[in-house]
């Protein structure tokens, strides 16, 4: 799959470690920054510039990343079309697709040991969007 993946210097770690797993895994990753956790950044605008990959296609789906995962999806559910989940577990994760059909992934790096991020990533990779009723509720 073709995937964008973002951060601020919260996330950079957790960012790094996932994407080498996905391009590891044989995916397309297209990195939006940051490229360093050692300056201070601004998480809104790494949440656009993943959020503006998923819009125009470029990519299938985002995972973006700050220290709690917080501000980032905030950040990218502003712009009109997405829709960020920060999940925290498999649970969410696979809710977030078959429910939401969340295109973006919100991560905490701050929090998340490196194996739940994979069991997370993994869940709603491998999870598909139920549609029907769920449909609705997102066109409203
Ligand atoms: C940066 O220090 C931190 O505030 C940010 O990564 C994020 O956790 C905000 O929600």
């Amino acid at each position: 799959m073709k995937i964008v993946v973002a951060s601020d210097h919260g996330g950079f770690e957790l960012k790094e470690f996932i994407k080498g797993y996905l391009e590891k895994k044989g995916h397309f990753i297209s990195d939006v920054g940051t490229f360093d956790e050692c300056t201070s950044v601004d998480y809104p605008d790494y949440a656009s510039l993943a959020a503006n990959k998923v819009l125009s296609k470029e990519v299938d789906f985002g995972i973006i990343f700050c220290g709690t995962g917080i501000g980032i999806s905030i950040a990218a559910n502003k712009v009109k079309g997405i829709r960020a989940a920060l999940c925290h577990d498999i649970f969410t994760a696979k809710m977030a697709k078959m429910h939401n059909n969340a295109n973006i992934l919100a991560l905490g790096g701050r929090l998340l040991g490196k194996g739940i991020a994979i069991e997370i990533v993994e869940a709603f990779i491998n999870t598909e969007f139920e549609g029907g009723r769920h449909q609705s509720r997102l066109d409203k």
